[in-house]
């Protein structure tokens, strides 16, 4: 794992009271603050940001439109010493909230550390039949240079970059009727691609030549979205004295934080929930940045099965008087290629962001998976999530049921204060509201 080297500047992303502001007035802070242009200002007032459905055919079959998601930033995070305003597309509320509200806290305390492995996928080659196991063994091992070239030759433009095929391995499996299949290990470092092309393109290329090594068939040749090359880490560690919450002391924050993560440990169940509330951050940031957040959440799950038991992807533990996070994953993403190039937002986002590598846009997304984490174990293991959950949803439930703007707010509260928070009760409350409106 390498770290990033810290890249003072000016810019700060801590913008109090952003939640309060119009959209215009969320833009132009965010021109002022040096995170979008004065073009993408207007850009994103204007909504120009969807995808235009000619480009939506081009990309998927049958098209009859296209899906919108909300679009928010998270804000507060310090990670490595550098400030980032991060872009997440979601339809759940209180994620974005919620993550930034950690990072609110843990920048008072040196910010997010994250590091990253090299950018290495896995292509896989499976060969069933092979009469010679030793044999076939010997001949890859032999003609291991021979195969590396020929993966290369498929891309000179990723050596131009640094990036290539580094290394074959080989593992026997067993299939139906203990069947021997013998599996080639293609590793290739993508750099900033996400690499699922070139893989693909390169275990096909290389298939005849290992059928001729072997003597086996080769069936498929795909990558592995078990991307344990490519790991993101973050860390956090915060002091008691920063998570005090409402009537819970910081100790008592840290120890419920410690205890809930020890469930997640000794508990599949637990760590279902426990890893999608991660990648409820996770993926909200890959899918604004254009990535495939499909890939990104197959590694996550069979990464945290490693062992052959799932288990959490990040967990929490107190030393001395501080409670400390960790959170490591598989991060298969690119910041070049793609939808990227397509997705008229999704250049914005980047640019957001702030990024030069794919790297340190995984380390960023582990980092935001390690906040939520955080902010839902805080809440879970204390009050409990619905408080917070039920203010922001009662604002979705008060618009379906008719209120205005200046409605919203009262309809709100009352839900909230009687502990219903539904469309029928939302408009008897709004009809009492106006009739107690209209007698004054
Ligand atoms: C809800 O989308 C996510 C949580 O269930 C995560 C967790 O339980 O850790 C709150």
């Amino acid at each position: 794992m390498k770290i990033r080297l810290a890249v003072m500047n000016e810019k700060t992303s801590r913008i109090p009271r952003f939640y309060e502001k119009t959209l215009q007035q969320r833009l132009g802070l965010l021109e002022k603050g040096g995170f979008i242009s004065a073009e993408e200002h207007k850009f994103l007032l204007a909504r120009q940001g969807g995808l235009p459905f000619n480009v939506a055919n081009e990309m998927v079959e049958n098209a009859i439109g296209v899906l919108e998601l909300p679009l928010g930033t998270a804000l507060n995070f310090l990670i490595n010493e550098k400030e980032y305003v991060i872009p997440m597309a979601i339809e759940e509320p209180s994620v974005i909230a919620a993550v930034s509200h950690i990072a609110k806290i843990v920048r008072q305390y040196d910010g997010f550390k994250a590091q990253s492995s090299d950018p290495i996928m896995i292509g896989q080659i499976q060969v069933v039949g092979v009469p010679n196991s030793s044999q076939a063994i010997q001949n890859i091992e032999n003609a291991k240079e021979e195969l590396l070239t020929m993966a290369n030759a498929c891309d000179p433009k990723l050596i131009s970059l640094g990036g290539g095929a580094r290394a074959i391995e080989t593992r026997w499996l067993e299939g139906d009727d203990h069947r021997p299949m013998l599996i080639l290990h293609l590793l290739v470092d993508c750099r900033d691609a996400m690499g699922a092309n070139l893989i693909n393109t390169m275990t096909e290329k290389l298939a005849q030549r290992v059928e001729d090594l072997t003597g086996g068939s080769v069936y498929l040749r795909i990558l592995s979205n078990l991307a344990d090359r490519r790991l993101a880490k973050a860390t956090c560690r915060i002091p008691f004295e920063g998570l005090g919450w409402r009537s819970f002391s910081g100790k008592e924050v840290a120890e419920g934080v410690q205890i809930a993560s020890e469930f997640a440990t000794a508990d599949p169940y637990r760590a279902a929930t426990h890893n999608k509330g991660i990648m409820n951050g996770i993926s909200a940031v890959c899918i604004a940045v254009g990535n495939d957040w499909r890939a990104i959440e197959a590694g996550a799950h069979s990464y945290a099965a490693r062992s052959g038991k799932y288990g959490p992807l990040a967990t929490w533990h107190v030393e001395g008087d501080y409670l400390i996070g960790e959170i490591e994953l598989p991060m298969a993403v690119g910041i070049v290629g793609g939808t990227l190039r397509v997705h008229p937002t999704v250049q914005t986002n980047i640019n957001i962001l702030n990024i030069s590598s794919a790297d340190e846009l995984g380390e960023v997304m582990a980092t935001v998976g390690l906040a939520q984490n955080l902010a839902a174990l805080k809440a879970l293991s204390t009050e409990g999530i619905q408080r917070g959950h039920m203010s922001l949803h009662a604002r979705s439930v008060a618009l379906s049921a008719g209120a205005s703007e200046v409605e919203i707010d009262e309809v709100v509260d009352a839900m909230i204060d009687c502990g219903e928070v539904r469309a029928d009760r939302a408009e008897t409350i709004l009809l009492s509201l106006r009739s107690d409106k209209n007698e004054k």
